[in-house]
């Protein structure tokens, strides 16, 4: 193959506005921070090669939130204490420095979970390069509980109030029971632990992962990802889910009392999110646009790069319920729309709508029955995407058991691999949709952003339609348009 063929294979499934890594594997997003001016994304990453392997920490910044530059590898496994791997982690700004806390990884015989071991170490940089502080690991074995495995141990957020230094991290009991655990310092070289924030008690899964923390005016959010949540027909039917509770954390004793915890986002591609709070107040999200356990296409086609991340998303909360909303700065990149009104029945095909990059607000009203938007649909009609909606269940379908190239999925617990199921209230009669197409991927934001569901698709066939069914009649208000 030339490289020249390699390239070009390489921009078949990149979307315009979801990061991509320039090569090589991606997975959780890593230190979103604001920081001298730019937002920075650093990610879980394997440079060379499609598939997971020692992770680094890649790097990329951006101003508008949807256009990245990459930047240098920021850390790299080569020290005796990270030396299988650079695990997630977070950042904060101290002064002006950028603080990174990233957990090192050893296993020397991954064939057993037995010699693992997992600490929490500090790197400063100035945006550009980051160096590995002397004092590493600043967080290990001394530190833990006694009923803790060290070997699950990882995925630290950082945060400071005043002098005060804050580290969550995910940890399982000795039994593999997932749980948060608060640690404190002022100086973040010396810790001290809290306590346990949260546990799963054998009801949200094993092991836990990813925590991340923020404050929403006098409350306070807890996000995390759980492996092996019990699938539910609307619910949990990934591997790997990501959780949140409203409530508030005690600093004393590190215990967080919040509200039952809600999945975050039910759609099969989203994971390990984290939260950053810009200059402008505004709360955005970034989650890894991908599952555990799944071929990812790209990688399989020679593509050279495996993984994605959602757009960046707006985090609002209206009377305690919490909204997504894809970055307001995306508006900017719609191009001339259409509007449009209609009474669907049976199989309608618009003309006039179509693209592989869209932007979608549609509006159902007086249904009788279901009905559903079918996206990046081929000229032949073989492949198309499905968002559906079933009023007799009240749930949302993402669907694309016809999407294009196959994904086969390894989990048994959770074998779903086409169709994901999100419950929505329509008490009030409508059911508004906004729809973000990106080539390999769509993103439904359901009720005003209540309800979010992310999905990757390869589509094989030519064609970029849109269409609208109805298996008896629904009327549609709304407007698309082409993004570039
Ligand atoms: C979550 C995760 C983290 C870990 C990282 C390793 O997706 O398993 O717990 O730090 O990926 O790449």
């Amino acid at each position: 193959m030339s490289s020249a063929s390699v390239t070009e294979l390489a921009q078949a499934y990149r979307g315009l506005f979801h990061f991509t890594p320039p090569q090589g594997w991606i997975n959780d997003p890593n230190g979103l921070s604001w920081y001298r001016g730019q937002l920075h994304l650093f990610y879980q990453h394997h440079p060379n090669s499609p598939h997971w392997g020692p992770m680094h920490w890649g790097h990329a910044v951006s101003t508008d939130l949807l256009k990245w530059d990459h930047r240098p590898i920021a850390l790299a496994p080569d020290r005796d204490y990270d030396i299988d791997g650079c695990f997630s982690g977070s950042a904060a700004v101290d002064g002006d420095q950028h603080v990174l806390l990233f957990t090192g990884h050893v296993h020397p015989d991954p064939t057993t979970s037995e010699n693992r071991a997992e600490t929490q170490c500090l790197a400063w940089g100035d945006g550009q390069s980051y160096q590995k502080d002397p004092a590493n690991p600043v967080i290990d074995a001394r530190h833990l509980p006694p009923d803790s495995s060290v070997g699950d141990f990882r995925d630290p957020k950082l945060w400071k109030e005043g002098d005060q230094w804050y580290c969550l991290a995910a940890n399982a009991d000795l039994q593999g029971d997932g749980r948060l655990l608060l640690f404190r310092a002022t100086n973040p070289t010396q810790w001290t632990y809290v306590g346990v924030t949260a546990a799963s008690h054998g009801r949200l899964g094993g092991m836990w992962e990813c925590p991340d923390f923020f404050r929403v005016g006098d409350r306070e959010v807890l996000l995390w990802s759980a492996i092996g949540v019990p699938a539910q027909p609307s619910a949990h039917q990934n591997s790997h889910s990501v959780l949140w509770s409203l409530g508030s954390l005690d600093r004393r004793t590190g215990a967080f009392a919040g509200e039952a915890p809600q999945e975050i986002d039910h759609g099969p591609d989203f994971y390990a999110p984290q939260v950053v709070k810009l200059p402008d107040g505004r709360l955005v999200m970034v989650a890894w646009m991908q599952m555990w356990g799944r071929t990812i296409p790209p990688a399989e086609l020679g593509h050279g790069w495996a993984g994605q991340m959602t757009l960046p998303r707006e985090i609002r909360f209206t009377e305690g319920r919490l909204t997504q909303h894809p970055v307001r700065e995306l508006e900017a990149h719609r191009q001339t729309g259409r509007d449009f009104e209609d009474l669907v029945t049976g199989p309608r095909s618009w003309s006039g709508v179509q693209g592989r990059h869209l932007d979608l607000e549609l509006t159902f009203e007086q249904w009788a029955g279901a009905f559903e938007v079918s996206l990046l649909r081929s000229v032949n009609g073989h492949e198309e995407t499905l968002v559906r909606f079933d009023p007799a269940t009240s749930t949302l379908i993402l669907d694309r058991s016809r999407g294009g190239h196959p994904i086969v999925n390894h989990s048994k617990t959770h074998p779903e691999v086409h169709r994901f199921h999100a419950p929505v209230d329509v008490s009030e009669g409508q059911l508004t949709l906004r729809v973000i197409v990106d080539r390999s991927s769509i993103e439904v934001f359901a009720q005003g952003g209540l309800v979010a569901m992310a999905m990757t698709v390869y589509p094989r066939e030519e064609g970029d339609g849109v269409a609208i069914r109805s298996e008896g009649s629904v009327r549609v208000r709304g407007a698309a348009w082409p993004l570039a």
